[in-house]
């Protein structure tokens, strides 16, 4: 199993294991992850959600070898229904990020409710050089969080940034050494489990509901020109670069 799944009192813990691979997410692990998130979803004694990879790496994003099957990004497709389970996700949901986040690494961090990072992560979300668009919902929530500019710096130029801009961003809450991260984690994960979970989940609830339509709306936008870009000579050549690359 490529997804981890541990239960510690009200909290469950969904650690990435593909670590000869970067984590890079495959069609098996989103099913994984979609499969535990709805689990937590009507278990009443999970309170709360923590999401990880490795000390040193958090997630090298979409397995680009998916990306060449291509195919209908529609309501069956691993990835679309694990990006629909994690923005509708009713409990909390906390991310522990180390070293690389990179795609969905980067944007399944929008839809968390709080983000602890090492402080050597490396963000980046290379679709433009990929052929590809912005998906996650992250057109609408990153230039929310970033305004404009930043923004597209990132979703346009592709540029990564650090765990310190993260911080100043928003995208992070706090960064954390990384021998400590995974604890202080657990603490904070721990600290909400505690707490009244009615009142927690209202209180997320009330905190998402403003944009919850748009933000669905807009996935499902980004969806549809993600697809028709997967299909195209440009896409399907740098793919094939990248594994040509790795390969040499
Ligand atoms: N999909 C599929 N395989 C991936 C991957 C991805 N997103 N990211 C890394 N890998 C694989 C590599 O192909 C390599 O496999 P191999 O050993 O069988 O050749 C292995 O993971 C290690 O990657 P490598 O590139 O050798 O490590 P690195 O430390 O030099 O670079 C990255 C790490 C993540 C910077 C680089 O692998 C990369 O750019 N990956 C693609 C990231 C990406 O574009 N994600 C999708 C965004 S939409």
């Amino acid at each position: 199993m490529n997804i981890e799944k541990e239960q510690l009192r009200h909290v469950v813990t969904l650690t990435l294991n593909r670590p000869d691979k970067k984590n890079a997410l495959s069609s098996a692990m989103y099913l994984q992850l979609t499969q535990a998130l709805r689990d937590a979803e009507f278990d009443q004694q999970v309170h709360v959600i923590v999401l990880r990879g490795q000390v040193d790496c958090f997630c090298a994003g979409n397995d680009l070898a998916d990306f060449v099957a291509a195919g209908a990004l529609n309501a069956e497709h691993p990835t679309v229904m694990f990006l629909h389970q994690l923005s509708q996700c009713t409990k909390p949901v906390i991310a522990a990020v180390a070293g690389l986040a990179i795609g969905i690494g980067t944007t399944a961090l929008l839809h968390c409710d709080l983000v602890y990072a090492a402080p050597d992560c490396r963000f980046q979300m290379p679709f433009t050089a990929l052929g590809l668009c912005p998906e996650a919902a992250s057109s609408l929530l990153l230039p929310k969080l970033l305004g404009y500019q930043k923004a597209a710096q990132y979703l346009l130029l592709g540029e990564s940034f650090g765990s310190a801009e993260a911080l100043h961003f928003g995208l992070v809450n706090q960064v954390v050494a990384q021998e400590e991260l995974f604890a202080l984690v657990a603490d904070k994960a721990a600290k909400l489990a505690g707490l009244p979970t009615e009142a927690v989940m209202q209180s997320k609830k009330l905190l998402k509901q403003p944009q919850q339509q748009l933000v669905q709306q807009v996935l499902h936008q980004e969806l549809a020109v993600f697809e028709h870009l997967l299909q195209t000579e440009t896409c399907q050549q740098a793919l094939q670069q990248f594994f040509q690359r790795s390969k040499g």
